[in-house]
């Protein structure tokens, strides 16, 4: 059987970049640079990127290109024989289903915002009453399990599709729309009275505002935004004809994520400082903070609009790149038709999400032996925290120590300096930074 193919290396950069771009870039950068303390927090994020994100992706890329296979079986092709370290593939797998199912649920709070902006609720609503919603949305079970639901559906549809009618043609509309959005909001925020004050938060480093902690939620998230270490961009990259090259391609997508997180922040900060308010609000920034100031903009009604629909975009194009690395593993090693496999893993995940959508209210009390988190918040620790970073440091050091020296001269063009410097990296540096945070974070939790 042929396998699908992207029609070129556009479509692939603007699915891949649709994979990165997500509520990591929107939602979470901006609440994390907000409780870091803003600019040395993004000197850190951008050097982990730089050092850590990059160089892994061109690994994941090159693996999956090269392989032209599924998560699992891409490791034993450029092996070239059948190896343990295709049980990364594994590991990639069971992340992917669980960080999707709570991602959904996440995506569901998205569109309930998303409609209370089309219905123009928050225009008439006071200030406490527009902060209570993502509090009534919590606390009604019924609700966040259509919206699951619904996020999941949409999600379903696109993946069943395949990859040139679905993945790549909804990518194809839905990230130029999200893009036009983030800067047709970007230039509105350029005007407002926190305009100066955002970039002064965001890129004039103040080094006491750093913790160590700080740093180690940076590198994490060069991993979560950049969707590196479950085979996201293994799977995609499986997709790209052979003769794609990859360092070019590679820098357009994290070069685009990167811009991407900026602009959100830079935008969402205008805004929050524009009401002398402060940047450290956390998680419920997007939730609780900006629909209230937006509601207080000129336009309301679009800036509210635009956003909730941005994010929309953005959390959208994630979960199927997300979803895509299931099908298309269980497509291939289960010999079954892809909309049989849509149907199945489709249903299994919106089971597991039921538990995350549940975790704010039914099952708020309910915390897991041992751990003693939610159902919700164990999905997201133990993938974010544990298996994102196993699973990278696993594939640099398999790139880098297993696929070795001719690998990276095949991704730089030749012998040198940056084939050496990409090796070294893959070898020691990257698998070094992210052993330290996971070992950091396992005395954290002991
Ligand atoms: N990168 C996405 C975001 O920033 C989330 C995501 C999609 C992801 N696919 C992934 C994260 C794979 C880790 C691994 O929201």
């Amino acid at each position: 059987m042929l396998r699908a193919h992207w029609s070129g290396r556009l479509a692939f950069i603007l699915a891949a970049a649709g994979s990165a771009v997500g509520l990591g870039n929107i939602w979470k950068f901006p609440y994390i640079t907000g409780t870091n303390g803003g600019g040395a927090f993004v000197l850190i994020y951008l050097l982990c990127i730089a050092v850590v994100g990059v160089p892994i992706f061109m690994a994941e890329l090159y693996i999956g290109q090269k392989s032209q296979a599924n998560v699992v079986e891409s490791f034993n092709v450029v092996a070239e024989k059948k190896t343990a370290w295709r049980s990364i593939g594994w590991l990639g797998l069971v992340s992917a289903v669980l960080i999707l199912s709570f991602y959904s649920v996440v995506g569901g709070w998205v569109l309930d915002f998303l409609f209370r902006s089309v219905s123009g609720e928050f225009l008439v609503e006071t200030e406490s009453e527009i902060q209570s919603t993502l509090g009534i949305l919590f606390q009604s079970p019924v609700r966040q399990l259509i919206l699951h639901l619904f996020f999941m559906v949409l999600c379903v549809l696109i993946v069943f599709r395949g990859v040139q009618k679905g993945l790549e043609r909804w990518n194809k509309i839905l990230m130029p729309g999200l893009l036009i959005l983030l800067l047709l909001m970007f230039v509105y925020s350029i005007w407002l009275d926190g305009f100066s004050k955002s970039l002064t938060f965001l890129f004039a480093p103040d080094f006491s505002a750093l913790t160590p902690a700080g740093v180690l939620e940076a590198v994490g998230h060069a991993f979560f935004t950049l969707s590196l270490g479950m085979g996201a961009i293994i799977t995609y990259g499986s997709y790209l004809k052979v003769s794609e090259r990859v360092v070019p391609t590679a820098l357009a997508v994290a070069g685009l994520d990167t811009l991407v997180a900026l602009i959100s922040g830079l935008t969402i900060f205008a805004v929050v400082f524009s009401f002398d308010m402060e940047a450290k609000a956390g998680p419920t920034l997007m939730f609780q903070t900006l629909p209230v100031l937006f509601a207080k903009l000129p336009a309301a009604y679009w800036v509210s609009l635009f956003f909730f629909l941005l994010v929309s975009f953005a959390a959208l194009t994630s979960a199927v790149s997300l979803f895509e690395v299931v099908i298309s593993y269980w497509e291939e090693a289960k010999n079954t038709s892809r909309a049989r496999a849509c149907v199945l893993w489709g249903v299994i995940i919106y089971l597991m999400g039921m538990l995350s959508a549940l975790s704010t209210n039914v099952l708020a009390d309910f915390k897991l032996p041992i751990v003693g988190l939610t159902f919700f918040d164990f999905f997201d620790n133990l993938t974010s925290q544990y298996f994102l970073p196993i699973g990278g440091l696993l594939i640099s050091l398999f790139f880098g120590w297993k696929l070795s020296a001719k690998a990276c001269e095949e991704i730089t063009g030749a012998k040198g300096i940056w084939s050496i410097g990409l090796l070294w990296t893959a070898r020691i540096i990257a698998p070094v930074a992210v052993g330290i945070v996971i070992l950091f974070k396992i005395l954290e939790d002991l």
